[in-house]
């Protein structure tokens, strides 16, 4: 089998109904969102999320992302705080996931959640909105990769890993924002952040006054998403705050970072020759992928500054400069 892939802009509504079919017979499609592409299926059908694991191998204790069409969807299945419901309005739809109480016997099947009292919900940007709304139900999705690669930030991203284990790929282009959503748990004392992503920490202070309390380690519990510390991992091996470049590498820029010896370097890719964090985030999983496809001696990447989008940069090249386990 090799996924068919059918690109939204051709028929957003042929998409929409070809989509639903595969969803209906509980099966998984790959669907763009505005952070990574996602492997959906429906989060009330429990042989569906366990499709999703098997296709990923993915770790069963590891709960999934719950999407929701919007706000009223997502009040349907979880008890929404009054924080959690500021920031809801004020980033949905958008790359934030909040996790919040489960509502009892709200049909997400337990096997989503990874048998957790709480839920993750998130209201993606753009076509897969549209496709939760015509489908009626939520939909479970992880990054649509093989568990602890590289997240796919494009159609072609996805078909290269999993294309022969799918049956249907959406293709929206290149996923704009480039990281995966930023989680966070609203606690009486501020805004917990369990994972940064394409929502910066200084938007969440800016929009709720509250302040954003980073995890100083990760809890024994499921909390702290991505968590393996070696993750978003290229095969190639990866170096950090790089200031030179070693024969064979593959040197990843941002702005004018200057690196020594550069011309050893077998491949020179910048994040972002104007040093705009979100053209970097956009940019960073696709480039770490070439680099790895031009079988480099290794990647090397220079130092990224830790403000806005900064952080989830500097998080999941950190996961993948990790020890391999
Ligand atoms: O941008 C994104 O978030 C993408 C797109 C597809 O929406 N999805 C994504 O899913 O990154 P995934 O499965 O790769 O990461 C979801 C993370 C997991 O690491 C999991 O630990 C955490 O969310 N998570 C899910 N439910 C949770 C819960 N109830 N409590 C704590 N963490 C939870
Ligand atoms: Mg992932």
């Amino acid at each position: 089998m090799s996924a068919k892939i059918i690109h939204v802009s051709e028929d957003t509504e042929v998409a929409i109904r070809e989509a639903k079919a595969v969803l209906s017979r509980g099966l998984p499609v790959a669907i763009p969102t505005e952070t990574v592409y996602g492997l959906a299926a429906d989060a009330t059908q429990p042989l569906a999320i366990t499709r999703i694991y098997e296709t990923k191998g993915r770790p069963r204790f590891n709960p999934l992302i719950c999407h929701m069409a919007d706000l009223a969807m997502a009040e349907r299945y979880a008890v929404i705080d009054p924080v959690s419901w500021q920031l809801a309005e004020h980033f949905w739809p958008g790359p934030l996931t909040l996790i919040l109480p489960l509502k009892p016997d709200c049909g997400i099947h337990s096997l989503a959640t990874a048998g957790l009292a709480t839920v993750g919900l998130r209201v993606p940007k753009g076509w897969s909105s549209a496709l939760i709304r015509a489908y009626g139900r939520p939909l479970a999705a992880p990054s649509a990769n093989t568990s602890g690669k590289v997240s796919p930030t494009s159609a072609q991203h996805v078909a290269e890993d999993l294309g022969e284990k799918l049956e249907l790929i959406i293709d929206g282009d290149a996923a704009p924002v480039g990281v995966e959503s930023t989680i966070v748990r609203v606690e009486g004392d501020g805004i917990h952040l369990l994972r940064p992503g394409g929502v910066s920490a200084e938007d969440l202070e800016a929009a709720t006054g509250l302040p954003v309390i980073r995890m100083s380690s990760p809890s024994p519990t499921i909390e702290a998403p991505g968590m393996l510390a070696s993750h978003y991992a290229p095969s190639a091996s990866v170096r950090l705050n790089a200031h030179e470049a070693s024969a064979g590498e593959a040197v990843l820029c941002f702005g004018d970072v200057s690196v020594a010896g550069l011309d050893q370097a077998a491949l020179v890719l910048n994040l972002s020759p104007s040093a705009d964090l979100r053209e970097a985030a956009a940019n960073l999983f696709d480039y770490l992928k070439k680099a790895d496809a031009a079988a480099v001696t290794g990647i090397a990447v220079v130092p990224i500054p830790h403000d806005g989008l900064g952080e989830a940069i500097n998080d999941r090249l950190s996961r993948a400069a990790a020890p391999r386990t």
